[in-house]
């Protein structure tokens, strides 16, 4: 590993974009397929793994909801959740934002309940252990109705005390933000921070109608923003966050090729933008490949790699005493780190 490898390696740092359901490795799959008497179209790991190979966005998402229906009861949400909390924490991720997609399981017969009970459980374990600190963020499938995610969201109120946020993903090309006005309405009422998956594959006007209709204070992804000139220095002005994930973009062929990847023009342009793995079990890399990956194409700094992991807190869900206070850790690290 290069030197500036190993620096953003040992910050500690938070992620805020990262789907649980992405972290299902296909050795953790087959495991739970087995105790669960699941069949799964695959005769091995290796063959899991060369199935991954994606022209864009649905490729994907139809193998990742198939990967996700291996999942039944709580203990298996324990064990996926407790699976990534590792990586991370190995990782020098010191707090994370997790989405989970209800639908994926209630769709499918899974009550709401097993879903977030398990992986809540996993959440504390992690918070005692290792004082690692995290949010849910509570992610509508925007393939399906506004009516269905109401539905989502009814159930969600029961935990609102485990839930900081509602969030939109899945299908983005022909499911605009526009088609959740009214739900992201209600959940906002109910307390709900709100985000959104934006400009991944869809344009720039979804990001426009993301912040004007559905009032995010965060923008998965982004990176189509840059299509316009207007909205750019709008969200660098107003300091919205984009979560970006480099190794999706590459994999999902958002981004052809990473010397051309937009980070460089958002950090160029002042914009708060943070660096995620998205769905690492299937993008092939946790957090730290996903800084990695750019340092080179992109000729990243020390300076810049400081700048994205704290931006990485400042666009976190915290209290400002708790920003802070992850803020002065990681320059204290960063100071001692050559
Ligand atoms: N669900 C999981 N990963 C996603 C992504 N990158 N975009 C949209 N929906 C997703
Ligand atoms: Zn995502």
């Amino acid at each position: 590993m290069n030197e500036l490898a190993r620096f953003v390696s040992a910050l500690p740092k938070a992620e805020l974009h990262l789907h649980i359901e992405g972290t299902f490795e296909p050795e953790l799959m087959f495991e739970i397929a087995r105790r669960n008497n699941v069949r799964i179209p695959y005769k091995s790991v290796d063959e899991v793994r060369a199935a991954y190979r994606f022209g864009n966005l649905q490729d994907f998402l139809d193998i990742y909801y198939a990967g996700a229906g291996v999942l039944r009861t709580e203990r298996d949400f324990y064990e996926l959740t407790r699976a990534y909390l590792k990586k991370a924490h190995e990782q020098n991720v010191v707090h994370t934002e997790i989405f989970f997609d209800p639908q994926t399981h209630t769709g499918r017969g899974i009550p709401f309940d097993t879903v977030i009970r398990g992986i809540h459980a996993a959440l504390e374990d992690a918070r005692k252990e290792w004082g690692m600190t995290s949010r849910l963020i509570m992610s509508f499938l925007r393939h399906l109705s506004e009516e269905d995610a109401f539905a989502t969201l009814e159930q969600g109120l029961r935990y609102r005390d485990w839930i900081t946020a509602v969030g939109l993903d899945s299908s983005e090309l022909g499911n605009p933000p526009s088609k959740f006005r009214r739900v992201f309405d209600r959940a906002r009422a109910e307390g709900f921070l709100a985000v959104a998956h934006a400009g991944e594959e869809g344009p720039a006007e979804y990001v426009r109608e993301a912040l004007d209709l559905l009032h995010v204070t965060r923008i998965d992804h982004g990176n189509r923003s840059l299509d316009d000139a207007e909205l750019t220095r709008e969200l660098a002005r107003r300091q919205i966050p984009l979560t970006v994930c480099p190794l999706s973009n590459l994999k999902l062929q958002v981004c052809r090729d990473l010397n051309r990847h937009p980070v460089r023009q958002m950090l160029d342009e002042g914009l708060m933008v943070t660096i995620n793995s998205d769905d690492p079990a299937y993008f092939g890399g946790y957090v730290n490949e996903n800084y990695t990956a750019l340092i080179e194409p992109l000729q990243l700094t020390r300076d810049e790699l400081l700048r994205l992991v704290e931006n990485s807190f400042k666009a976190a869900f915290l209290d400002e005493t708790m920003r802070q206070t992850y803020l002065e850790n990681l320059h204290q690290t960063a100071g001692q780190v050559n």
